[in-house]
């Protein structure tokens, strides 16, 4: 099945008249969608509550989205906490899952009345040594360590992550906790990222399930929650079959009434900190061929580049691309490969490649690109080498409007932090002069 952007090309025409290419354009129907899917799944628990994994896009104007669809919100620094308060999150509609947690994080958190998921047994002393009494509602992130394998294969490597506490160190947390003042208590934990199977958060629960009664008898701390993380994953291929969430939420249940039951834990209640799933396929990047060059190879040099979608010049990551077109010619969506391009940015960096061998559509300077699946983990991971600024991020709501959510930087924004220095406040007020 080819890929087919929410947007057309007429209207990709439209927009990129008001909004200079490149930019993030994400789509309100698809988020509700997914939201509303994601609820939906498991509203056969009633205590559950997905909190939206905030580092995958702290945009503030989707985060309400999320928010008016019921969810809570997963912070892992100061700066995500301040922006959950901003938007008037408090208590336990956040989830703090952190690690290697600075203790103005922990006090924030505290502050908030945040659950806080601690990822190590030495941060409980940490915590309450930097930030006061634990707060009452606690979570113990776990590793169960080796390797993680589905059906399908090894999943990923828990053996070698620096997440989490080992089974042993959480039969000493939770009675640590209790001492100290908690009295509700989780558990989490983040095995496998982008899983493309409906096993992955069954075979967790699993796993966290049988640690939750073990514990529970082990212990006397009783488990009331289990926090199953993010890592459902999204079909960035063509081809790739998409994740069917009910399917997901069934396999969980079955779990759930299998181990948790008859363990006396039948009032657990679940947590998803879900961030890939919610948003990465409803925002593409929309950029424009303004150069092609041929060498040994054909390329296609678009205005974005990997300062603006970092993931496949840092994992290899696939994204797919479907050539629009431009004003006054032809619509190229639906047209067959005219040849084999890598499709590159302008950073002085030979991995800035948005895609490499890639049978496209005929591209000519000027024609609008989408870069398909980059609602998550996308624009969050811009940065600024070569004085690259960050694009626009613009939302098309459902009743076909636009509205610009974040502008674009500006040279005064990249310039703005040398302001520490003389010199550095002169190059900034350079920045307001004509050129000579
Ligand atoms: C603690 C934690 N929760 C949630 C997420 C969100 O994961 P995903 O976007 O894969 O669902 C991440 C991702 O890095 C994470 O580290």
């Amino acid at each position: 099945m080819p890929k087919k952007p929410f947007i057309g090309k007429d209207r990709a025409v439209e927009l990129a008249e008001t909004y200079p290419t490149p930019f993030y354009l994400y789509d309100e129907a698809g988020i509700r969608r997914t939201a509303r899917a994601v609820n939906e799944a498991f509203a056969w628990n009633p205590g559950f509550c997905e909190y939206f994994a905030v580092k995958a896009n702290p945009n503030p104007s989707l985060i309400s989205l999320l928010l008016e669809e019921g969810c809570g919100l997963d912070c892992s620094s100061a700066t995500e906490l301040m922006l959950a308060r901003a938007l008037g999150v408090r208590g336990e509609r956040i989830m703090f899952s952190s690690n290697d947690t600075p203790a103005a994080d922990f006090r924030l958190a505290r502050e908030l009345g945040a659950i806080v998921n601690f990822d190590d047994i030495t941060h409980i002393p940490f915590f309450e040594r930097e930030a006061g009494p634990v707060p009452e509602t606690v979570c113990c992130r776990f590793n169960p360590g080796g390797l993680f394998r589905l059906s399908n294969g090894i999943m990923d490597n828990p053996g070698d992550a620096k997440y989490g506490m080992t089974a042993e160190q959480l039969e000493r947390a939770l009675p640590m906790l209790a001492d100290a003042g908690a009295r509700t208590f989780g558990l989490h934990a983040f095995l496998a990222s982008n899983t493309l199977t409906d096993e992955y958060y069954p075979a967790l629960a699993r796993i966290l399930f049988r640690l939750a009664a073990d514990l529970s008898e082990r212990t006397g701390v009783r488990i009331s929650f289990i926090d199953l993380s993010g890592g459902v994953g999204i079909p960035y291929r063509p081809g790739e079959r998409p994740c069917d969430i009910r399917a997901i939420g069934e396999g969980v249940r079955r779990a759930f009434e299998e181990i948790l039951v008859p363990a006396g834990l039948g009032d657990t209640a679940l947590c998803a900190e879900l961030g890939r799933f919610m948003l990465g396929p409803h925002g593409v990047l929309i950029t424009r061929a303004i150069h092609e060059k041929h060498t040994y190879k054909d390329y296609i040099g678009v205005d974005a580049c990997a300062a603006d979608l970092i993931r496949p010049a840092m994992y290899g990551a696939y994204h797919h691309i479907t050539v629009l077109g431009q004003a006054g010619g032809p619509d190229k969506s639906a047209d067959a490969p005219a040849g084999v391009f890598d499709v590159v940015g302008g950073l002085c960096e030979n991995n800035d490649k948005f895609a490499v061998d890639r049978e496209l559509p005929a591209v000519e300077p000027g024609d609008l690109l989408v870069i398909h699946d980059a609602g998550a983990h996308a624009h969050a991971m811009g940065f600024n080498y070569n004085g690259r600024l960050r694009p626009a991020e613009v939302l098309l709501r459902e009743d076909g409007g636009t509205e610009l959510i974040r502008r674009a930087e500006t040279p005064a924004d990249y310039f703005a932090t040398l302001d520490a220095t003389p010199l550095g406040r002169s190059v900034l007020a350079s920045l307001a002069e004509p050129l000579a």
